[in-house]
C-alpha cells in the first residue's frame, strides 16, 4: 500500500516529468493544492478520476482521505508544486501514512528555482564567481532556525534563492547588506515562473523592495539574488574547467597550451 508524491513542476503543465504524467493519468484519486498547482494539468486525469483540493483541508483531513482511498485499493496520487521536497511539506504526511503502515513513492518535480533560472536565463554556478547556491527563505511567520538567518548565510556571498519571501524583501534587503553584500548586487525576480502570466523582473539589492511593489508582486515569486544574475554577465569571460582545451578529464584529453 503506498502513496504516489508526484512533483508537478512549477505551473506550465509540460513542465511535470513523464514518470509523474503516467502516475497522475492512471490515479483514481488526485489530490492537490489548487492555489499552486495548473489546473490544466490535473485535467490531464482519467475523467472518473475522483480529484480533491486540498487548499480548504487541514493535514489530518487530507491524511485520512488518502489513508480511506488507499484502504479501498485505490491509486492515489498527491500532486505537489515544483519538487516535492523543497517546502513541500511532505514529511509530516508520510509520517501519519506510516502509522497505517503506508509508505510512499516520490517522482520529482522541476522546483521554481530552477524555472526561475530558466526565465532569466542564468547559470546560477559561475565558475571563479560562484560554486554555491543557497536554497532557503526570509523569516516571516514561519521562524527561521538561529545557525540559518539569512545574515549568516549571505557570509558566502554565493547565489541566494528565496522561497516565499515576495512580501519580506525589506527585510531581505537589510540582512543580506548587513552581511556586506553591496547594494548594486543583481536581483532577479521571477513571478510565476512558466506560467503564462510569468513577470522577470530585474533589479539590485538597492532597488528591490521599491521595484517588488512597482510591479505588485506580493506571492508566487522567486527571488535570486547574487552576481551570477548579472545581466552583463555575458561580458566578463567566465569560463569552467570542463569544456577548457587544456583541461583534462575521464572522457577527454586536453591539449597542451
Ligand atoms: C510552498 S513553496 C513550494 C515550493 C515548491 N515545492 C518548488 O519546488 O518550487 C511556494 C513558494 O515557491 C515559489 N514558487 C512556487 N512556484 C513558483 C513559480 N511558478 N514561480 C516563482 N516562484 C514560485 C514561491 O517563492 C512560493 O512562495
Amino acid at each position: 500500500m503506498k502513496l504516489y508524491i508526484v512533483g508537478a513542476g512549477p505551473g506550465d503543465p509540460d513542465l511535470i516529468t513523464v514518470k509523474g504524467l503516467k502516475h497522475l493519468q492512471e490515479a483514481d484519486v488526485v489530490l492537490y493544492a489548487d492555489s499552486l498547482v495548473n489546473e490544466e494539468l490535473i485535467a490531464k486525469a482519467k475523467p472518473t478520476a475522483e480529484v480533491l483540493k486540498t487548499a480548504g483541508m487541514h493535514l489530518d483531513e487530507m491524511v485520512d482521505t488518502m489513508v480511506d482511498r488507499i484502504k479501498q485499493g485505490k491509486k492515489v496520487v498527491r500532486v505537489h508544486t515544483g519538487d516535492p521536497a523543497v517546502y513541500g511539506a511532505i514529511m509530516e504526511q508520510m509520517v501519519l501514512l506510516k502509522k497505517e503502515g503506508i509508505g510512499v513513492e516520490i517522482v520529482p518535480g522541476v522546483s521554481s528555482v530552477f524555472a526561475a533560472a530558466a526565465a532569466a536565463e542564468a547559470e546560477l554556478t559561475i565558475p571563479d564567481l560562484t560554486q554555491t547556491v543557497i536554497l532557503t527563505r526570509a523569516e516571516g511567520r514561519t521562524p527561521v532556525p538561529e545557525f540559518e538567518k539569512l545574515r549568516d548565510l549571505a557570509k558566502h556571498h554565493c547565489t541566494i534563492a528565496l522561497f516565499l519571501s515576495a512580501t519580506l524583501t525589506k527585510k531581505v534587503v537589510k540582512e543580506l547588506i548587513d552581511a556586506g553584500w553591496s547594494q548594486e548586487t543583481p536581483v532577479a525576480v521571477v513571478y510565476k515562473a512558466s506560467w503564462p502570466d510569468q513577470k522577470i523582473v530585474r533589479t539590485t539589492l538597492e532597488n528591490l523592495d521599491e521595484d517588488m511593489r512597482k510591479n505588485g508582486i506580493r506571492k508566487q515569486a522567486m527571488i535570486l539574488a547574487g552576481w551570477a544574475l548579472d545581466a552583463n554577465i555575458h561580458d566578463k569571460n567566465y569560463r569552467s574547467k570542463l569544456y577548457d582545451k587544456t583541461f583534462t578529464h575521464g572522457f577527454r584529453r586536453g591539449v597542451e597550451s
